[in-house]
């Protein structure tokens, strides 16, 4: 096993009413001035923004707004909430929300302590994040693991790129995790989120240097069986409080501490960039770029690394229960059940179902590549992405 660093600072409160400890929080976090960063609205018509303003308001914390924060957030809404909150001398970001808002608004605290532009904090931008605003979370849609992990993800303005910010300081100091929260989600964003949390499991799952790494792979594979398990019956009832709260607490375990990829060799989390092009150029919902992506991508995967085959084996066994002898055949029979997936969480069957333009393919394996090779256990170049896109397009 590799070496590797493991630091979860975030203190979660889970369950029924937990918001009740809201106000004592940003108080033990020194916030005595907070913005409010949320989305489109959505928590006005939930009554999640009431619950959240009565704690403050009972606690004599004042508040103010920063609305609007879109689905795969624009740098324009995280400049927007930089602006406010230096404005109004705020010491406390509260994101509520799901993975956009609570990115948007980890590059927020990240911003507001820099002098230059926001941009320059992304991964690959030329500023250091050497301090950041204490934020937290109040999560209101399950997947993206955003509560848990110290990564956002924010779309440019130029070519709609996605560029990833990263920072231990990003960390939320608290993240209440209320699942009947979530009831309110639409069917399809519930899906994407169970698709992501899904799909950020595999992505740790199938990478060089899981050989030796017994105690991630296994504990993977059970969150991977609770999220098959419990996406169906929200499917089936929206308010089943437990299976809402197994998969919440799924999709925060799927990345927290990026614990199940601790001790491999490094992934450039190749589903995710391809994904990320599809989002860029037709900003469509995150989660369904990597159901559109995925079966394709381990397919492909499988045929190029077969001394992997032995991963994809126990995938199939211990993820959705395969049972045959022959190893070849199991692997590839998990990659079925991966499709089956999909198309139980109804998903769009392939890229030109989802409106994808046939002679745009070339453009999103180039985009995807730009930065080098983000295979995890084999190469994947441009050449490589083309023909995943081509065989995801129908
Ligand atoms: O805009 P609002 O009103 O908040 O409505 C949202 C939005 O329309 C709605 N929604 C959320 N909670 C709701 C609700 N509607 C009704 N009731 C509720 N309780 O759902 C829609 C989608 O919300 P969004 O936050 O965009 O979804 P998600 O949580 O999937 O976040 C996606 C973003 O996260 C990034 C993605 O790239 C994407 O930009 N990711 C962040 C990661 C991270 N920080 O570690 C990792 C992921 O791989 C991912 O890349
Ligand atoms: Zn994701």
């Amino acid at each position: 096993m590799e070496n590797f660093n493991f630091y979860v600072p975030t203190t979660v409160h889970f369950g029924k009413g937990q918001i009740e400890n809201l106000a004592a929080s940003v108080k033990q976090f020194g916030g005595s001035k907070v913005m409010l960063a949320y989305g489109g609205g959505s928590i006005k018509k939930n009554g999640i923004y009431d619950a959240v303003t009565n704690e403050l308001k009972k606690a004599d914390i004042p508040f103010v707004n920063c609305d609007g924060i879109k689905p795969n957030p624009p740098v324009a809404d995280v400049r927007k909430g930089i602006k406010i909150y230096r404005e109004n001398a705020c010491d406390f970001i509260l994101a509520v929300g799901g993975g956009s808002t609570i990115d948007a608004a980890k590059a927020m605290a990240a911003g507001v302590c820099y002098h230059g532009d926001v941009m320059d904090l992304m991964a690959d931008g030329k500023g250091e994040i050497k301090e950041a605003a204490p934020l937290a979370s109040v999560l209101t849609m399950a997947g993206t693991g955003s509560e848990l992990d110290m990564g956002g993800v924010i779309t440019g303005e130029k070519t709609h790129k996605k560029h990833t910010i990263m920072h231990p300081f990003l960390y939320p100091k608290f993240s209440i995790l209320d699942p009947a929260y979530t009831f309110s989600v639409p069917e399809k964003h519930s899906m994407a989120g169970c698709f992501d949390a899904f799909d950020h499991l595999m992505e740790c799952y199938f990478v060089a240097g899981s050989e030796t790494t017994d105690v991630q792979n296994m504990m993977n594979e059970g969150v991977m069986r609770s999220i098959v398990k419990n996406a169906p019956l929200l499917l089936e009832n929206p308010e089943n409080y437990d299976a809402r709260a197994n998969i919440m607490w799924a999709s925060s375990m799927a990345l927290a501490g990026f614990q199940f990829i601790a001790g491999k060799k490094g992934s450039n989390w190749p589903m995710h960039a391809m994904g990320h092009e599809l989002s860029s150029l037709y900003d469509m919902t995150h989660g369904i770029t990597l159901a559109l992506i995925a079966p394709a991508y381990l397919e492909f995967t499988l045929e190029k690394a077969p001394e992997y085959t032995w991963l994809f084996a126990n995938f199939a066994r211990n993820v959705f229960g395969v049972s045959e002898a022959n190893n070849e055949l199991v692997a590839k029979k998990g990659i079925e059940k991966v499709k089956e997936f999909t198309l139980t969480l109804k998903m769009p069957k392939n890229l030109k179902e989802a409106g994808v333009e046939k002679d745009k393919l070339e453009y999103l394996a180039e985009k995807a590549t730009e930065w080098g090779n983000i295979g995890a256990i084999c190469k994947m170049e441009k050449a490589e992405a083309l023909e995943i896109y081509r065989r995801a397009f129908e």
